[in-house]
């Protein structure tokens, strides 16, 4: 479908609507979620946009408006770094991740509603992805049944996209790698180099990464917070574009890694079979999926969009079917 097609549109200046629109677009008044067994208010839905978007883009109202017609009643939240559009694009190129996951961290826990619900459901756009891993590993709460992520760096990138020639805000985050990607200057200030990852330089990525190499618990102590976070999932659904050819390497969106030419799926990773994350505990018991769709960066569809609100979100005893399908062979 052609309006989603540009949709999350990275590195391509999105026109700003009004930041007084509030995004959210329950037509029906959220209920307030109770242990009623026969309950079937959807939980909420957070969602994390990608690099060069902000809250309040026209695209992210069509994705709500989209979860609002496949689970009646969803109450959708966009998180946002600042209730100002244009700083929030901004804070997707600049800003300390730390700083970052733990405002997010804050404000969902004063949310009126997103803190007194008994779980919410979230979806993450590109980077918004890790970072939405981010927020489950070190706070969850409140706490994320099931996390889909389109076109996410889980396992970082090796090359730094391209900008658009008008896209200034992009620039001026890339004149700041003037500077070495390692410097503590550079990883506390732009965003993509806090989750840049270059098998070649491991030593200094371990070394120095403000965000990904913590997050993923690659540094000798490992964070148990983080694995019994992520444990926690009922789902965790990776999706790759075939065409991706913004993110390098693609196959980051299902957390492999790629060195020059070889390509190490996550299930032949220490990462996994060590089980840092709980990744593969979470493929245990059939919660972990790897999917993919066709196009580049960021083409969805809505009819894809529908198939996976449908799947994986919706009220809270809905059961999702993760049992049955657990892979005890692992
Ligand atoms: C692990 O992460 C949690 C949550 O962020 C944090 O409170 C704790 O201090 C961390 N533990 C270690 C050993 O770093
Ligand atoms: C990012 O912010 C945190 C919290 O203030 C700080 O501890 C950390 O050193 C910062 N990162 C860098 C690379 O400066
Ligand atoms: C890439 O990974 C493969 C498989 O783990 C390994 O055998 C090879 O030495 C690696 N190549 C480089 C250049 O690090």
């Amino acid at each position: 479908m052609a309006r989603l097609t540009t949709l999350i549109s990275i590195l391509v200046t999105v026109p700003l609507i009004s930041s007084s629109i509030i995004p959210i677009l329950s037509k029906h008044q959220q209920r307030p979620l109770s242990d009623d067994d026969d309950n079937d208010t959807p939980l909420p839905l957070i969602i994390w946009h990608g690099l060069g978007d902000n809250y309040a883009a026209e695209g992210l109202a069509e994705v709500a408006e989209i979860a609002e017609e496949v689970n009646p009643g969803t109450l959708t939240y966009m998180i946002r770094m600042d209730d100002d559009a244009s700083q929030d694009r901004s804070a997707t190129f600049f800003g300390n991740l730390t700083l970052q996951i733990e405002k997010v961290c804050a404000d969902l826990a004063v949310h009126p509603i997103l803190s007194t619900a008994p779980a919410v459901d979230a979806l993450g756009f590109s980077q918004g992805g890790q970072f939405l891993r981010g927020y489950i590993e070190r706070c969850n709460f409140p706490p994320v049944r099931s996390l889909v992520t389109f076109g996410s760096q889980h396992n970082g990138i090796s090359e730094f996209q391209r900008c658009g020639t008008t896209d200034f805000l992009c620039k001026g985050a890339q004149g700041l790698l003037r500077g070495s990607t390692w410097s503590s200057f550079v990883q506390s200030r732009l965003v993509p180099a806090q989750y840049f990852r270059d098998p070649m330089q491991y030593e200094q990525y371990l070394e120095h990464s403000n965000f990904l190499a913590d997050i993923n618990n690659e540094r000798e102590v490992k964070n148990q917070t983080y694995k019994e976070n992520l444990e926690k999932l009922e789902r965790f659904v990776m999706y790759v574009f075939e065409e991706d050819e913004t993110v390098i390497p693609k196959e980051t969106s299902w957390f492999s890694e790629v060195n020059g030419t070889e390509v190490t799926l996550l299930r032949d990773r220490s990462l996994y079979k060590e089980d840092w994350l709980g990744l593969k505990t979470l493929d245990k018991k059939g919660a972990l999926k790897f999917e993919t769709t066709k196009g580049g960066h960021m083409s969805l569809s809505e009819s894809l969009l529908k198939k996976v609100f449908s799947d994986n979100y919706g009220p809270y005893r809905k059961n999702l079917g993760a049992s049955g399908e657990g892979r005890e062979d692992l």
